[in-house]
């Protein structure tokens, strides 16, 4: 490895062991479980549990308190996905993806001389989908909840009313972000004091956000995009020069769709089909490695590691060719997941790295954080919930809704705003994903069952942009294949190809030396990353005794907690 690679990764290992990278604390319970990125949060999940409610009341509940004590990730403004398991009846996923605004088209991102103007879509009322997550979450809750819904938005509303104090994580986001915040007066007063920041231990209200959350306990959907709300986002879109209209906000479309099924060396796999591109990217890899004899002794060898990352580059390259929201172009989600299509490829699987088209040099990674976020809930009765949501980038698009005390997403980047233009993770992405109104933008969120016998035994996410897809995987992998704990599985350091850029970013230790030497050899490029890839959040259940074991990510600040 050449020496400022060298450097960088013994700059990476110094940076991640402060991180405290080390396995988290394995929570265990024969109740209930609940791991998310934020500790609130997950008390809010253990207080409906323990309020008699089931794992989707507590996830609803998880997902409403994130949106107050989680600003950088946690939303009303934003999207997600959910996949949920209910004994007896099977697997449900729930798409509450942003929309396009009606209005969007596919040169909104272009000037008057046809320039591409990548920060459009990234900063600024512009940059703003339709929300979904509160119609979401409503819908989420009327169809698969116990508990009535102002039941759900009761730890969320007294967090919002009552306040809470700052935590180090939470004054470190915002801090990071000041001059995103700082840019939009309601964001500054409200997320950064006026300026003078949020400092740890501050007791942090947020009475806005709160007469938002009463009206939706209060009216259910119509709380949010009808009546003051509604009237309050649109207002802020007209101040500055926003798409999103009224009639946006009542047309906005929750989709319960047909979870996309796989299957691994005996285990099935269930997640979220498109928009989201995780799901079939994650079930394309595993089969393209299912077709190669594995043992756990071969772990830190350079063949393992070769295959994962060429199965990272494949599936990466078809998200670019032919993914995007499948009710406007035609996604083949069944071909690429079906084993037939894996071994068609595997033979491109050879002793060498394959080399990426178009090599390019832009770094994905200098816009990449953790503003996304995933929780996982599971109960004893076996319903288990994934969750993953997001505002997309750094408090999303900046915008704080005046009067209304949320932030708004920037997730139109997510969309190919112009052709062979790579967007804030550098996804380079096709015609399929291209801006057009009233679709949803390709998502990499990949909420995950693992299943055995019709039981769940794993449920994972992340945050992390296309590293999320990736993340899932290598938690999968160290489960299924290495028999890794949960708290192991999800401490262990990842590596990351996304087709292009054409390389691969290792975490500290993710490759041993003398493999990270062959690999070398065979033609990757490997570069240091000097920060984690993903924040996942896990529960497995063991089988036999149905005890539920959750990891939060130590790479960030989260909680799993049993009840
Ligand atoms: O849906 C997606 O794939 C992205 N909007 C996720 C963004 C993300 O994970 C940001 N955090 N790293």
């Amino acid at each position: 490895m050449p020496s400022p690679i060298r450097a960088a990764w013994i700059l990476g290992v110094i940076a991640s062991t402060l991180a405290g990278q080390t396995p988290g604390t394995l929570a265990r319970s024969s109740e209930a479980m609940v791991a998310s990125a934020e500790p609130f949060a997950t008390e809010a999940g253990l207080e409906i549990l323990k309020a008699g409610g089931t794992a989707v009341d507590a996830a609803v509940a998880v997902g409403f308190a994130l949106a107050v004590t989680y600003p950088v990730a946690g939303n009303l403004g934003g999207g997600g996905f959910m996949v949920i398991h209910l004994p007896g009846q099977g697997e449900f996923t729930v798409d509450y993806r942003e929309m396009a605004p009606a209005a969007a088209h596919r040169d909104l991102y272009r000037d008057q001389d046809g320039k591409v103007d990548p920060e459009a879509s990234r900063r600024g009322h512009r940059a703003a989908g339709v929300p979904g997550s509160v119609a979401g979450l409503c819908h989420v809750q009327a169809r698969f909840g116990t508990l009535p819904l102002g039941a759900v938005l009761a730890p969320a509303i007294r967090l919002a009313s009552e306040g809470f104090r700052v935590s180090p994580a939470l004054a470190r986001s915002l801090r990071a972000d000041r001059d995103v915040l700082g840019a939009y007066p309601e964001s500054k007063r409200i997320f950064l004091a006026d300026g003078e920041l949020r400092k740890e231990g501050d007791q942090f209200l947020q009475p806005e956000l709160a007469g938002v959350l009463v009206r939706i306990a209060e009216k259910g959907r119509a709380g949010f995009y009808e009546g003051a709300t509604a009237d309050l986002l649109v207002a802020e879109m007209k101040r500055g020069k926003g798409l999103i209209t009224h009639e946006d906000l009542l047309a906005y479309e929750v989709k319960e769709r047909a979870p996309l099924r796989g299957r691994y060396r005996g285990f099935d796999i269930v997640s979220m089909p498109p928009p989201s591109s995780g799901g079939i990217a994650l079930i394309q890899m595993l089969n393209l490695l299912e077709g190669f004899d594995y043992q756990p002794s071969e772990r830190s060898g350079p063949d393992r590691a070769h295959r994962i990352i060429e199965s990272m580059r494949l599936a990466f390259r078809d998200r670019a060719l032919h993914l995007g929201d499948p009710d406007f172009a035609a996604v083949p989600a069944k071909g690429l997941t079906s084993k037939a299509y894996a071994a068609h490829l595997r033979p491109q699987i050879r002793e060498r790295a394959m080399v990426s088209r178009n090599l390019t040099d832009a770094d994905p990674f200098a816009y990449e954080k953790t503003e996304t976020t995933h929780y996982s809930v599971m109960d004893k009765s076996g319903i288990a919930v994934a969750c993953t949501t997001t505002l997309n980038g750094g408090h999303g698009c900046g915008v704080t809704v005046t009067g209304a005390g949320f932030l708004l997403n920037n997730e139109m980047d997510d969309f190919a705003i112009a052709p062979g233009v790579p967007n804030m993770f550098d996804l380079i992405q096709g015609e399929a994903n291209a801006v057009g109104p009233k679709k949803r933008p390709l998502s990499s969120m990949t909420p995950t069952l693992v299943m055995k016998d019709g039981k769940v035994m794993l449920v994972i996410g992340s945050p992390g942009g296309p590293t999320i897809i990736n993340t899932v995987l290598h938690v999968v992998l160290n489960v299924l294949d290495d028999g890794m704990e949960i708290d192991a599985a999800i401490a262990a350091p990842r590596f990351h190809h996304q087709w292009l850029p054409d390389r691969t970013q290792c975490e500290p230790k993710s490759l041993t030396e003398s493999a990270e030497s062959v690999l070398g050899k065979r033609g990757h490029r490997l570069e240091a990353r000097t920060y984690g890839i993903g924040d996942a959040q896990g529960i497995r259940r063991d089988l036999k005794s149905g005890i539920l074991f959750g990891a939060a990510d130590p790479r960030r600040s989260g909680l799993a907690k049993g009840l």
